[in-house]
């Protein structure tokens, strides 16, 4: 019998466990789960006799695939896969999947939810801002910023994105214009809303001198991995300019510095939140179950990312 380890730090809701459950048992495969856990080794543990594992923004690292003797597949429940050590899998010839787009309306009802929260001087009292006409640039318009901009569009923003990987055919059928040049919609948006990997090219890629150019009161919205923002340079301009505004689903490495000098310019969540609701968790979670089945029965790759 097929052995699924479901190893997340951070529980997926208990309706997608049930759904998970019910879906391996119905393949005649065994669910093992692991929640909370503390320490890797925990992980290790774990791992030794798993033919399968499911994972969220857990690293996986050559240690723990050397472990798992099984291991045939790592399916990461969510979007961003930079958690996963992708040279050591295909090595041990483990093949590693994502579930794109499922967590994806999740993360952005999130962004406009806290795009209200800041607009609204975190509901402090003052009087805010209203997010109707303002200008929205995404910055790759991918699964969520597909989202993102359906839904700021109910908002009545001007949405605008910039995506040199996807068509300006695609961006332009959902009347959104789509910028070739990244400074330009920088130059053009007050708010930005931030979806792009973190990846060799783009750490540290959101710096001092792209964010300089955005205009007055401006916004700065990150959904995406802290690893994307150069965080000295963003202290500088927040410091420099004190219209600016910065809101983040991932803490900072350097959130002490943050909180004592900008106050209520910026809002961190407590913990990543942009994929953490029931639906997100069934749809991510159950897709994984799927595609490991899939794998296993059919020998199905689709989403394989190694
Ligand atoms: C993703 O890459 O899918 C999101 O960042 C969600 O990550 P999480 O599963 O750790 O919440």
């Amino acid at each position: 019998m097929k052995k699924v380890l479901i190893a997340t730090v951070k529980p997926f809701a208990p309706a997608a466990i049930s759904q998970m459950k019910n879906l391996l048992e119905q393949a005649g495969y065994e669910m093992l789960l692991l929640e909370k856990y503390e320490q890797p080794e925990m992980l290790l543990e774990a791992v030794k006799d798993a033919d399968a594992l499911i994972v969220r923004s857990d690293q996986i690292t050559k240690t723990i695939l050397d472990q798992a003797p099984n291991l045939k597949i790592v399916v990461r429940a969510g979007a961003g896969y930079d958690n996963i050590d992708l040279d050591a899998a295909t090595k041990n010839e483990v093949v590693v999947m994502n579930t794109p787009g499922q967590n994806a309306n999740a993360v952005a009802e999130l962004v406009l939810g806290m795009m209200v929260l800041m607009a609204r001087n975190q509901y402090n009292g003052k009087p805010g801002t209203e997010l109707k006409g303002k200008t929205l640039g995404i910055h790759a318009y991918g699964n969520v910023g597909k989202n993102v901009a359906r839904i700021a569009k109910g908002f009545d923003m001007n949405v605008v994105a910039y995506d040199p990987y996807v068509s300006s055919e695609i961006v332009e059928r959902d009347n959104i214009k789509d910028y070739e040049n990244i400074e330009d919609m920088y130059r053009n948006a007050q708010y930005i809303s931030l979806h792009i990997p973190a990846t060799p090219q783009t750490i540290k890629s959101i710096n001092y001198d792209l964010l300089k150019k955005m205009p007055e009161n401006a916004v700065l919205i990150n959904t995406a991995r802290k690893e994307i923002i150069d965080e000295d340079g963003l202290i500088q301009l927040m410091t420099e300019r004190p219209d600016f505004k910065y809101i983040s689903d991932i803490q900072p490495d350097k959130k002490e510095i943050f909180e004592s000098q900008f106050g209520n310019r910026i809002f961190f969540t407590p913990k990543k939140m942009g994929a953490q609701t029931a639906e997100a968790n069934i749809n991510a979670g159950v897709a994984a179950v799927k595609q490991i089945v899939n794998f296993f029965e059919n020998n199905d790759t689709t989403y394989k990312l190694n």
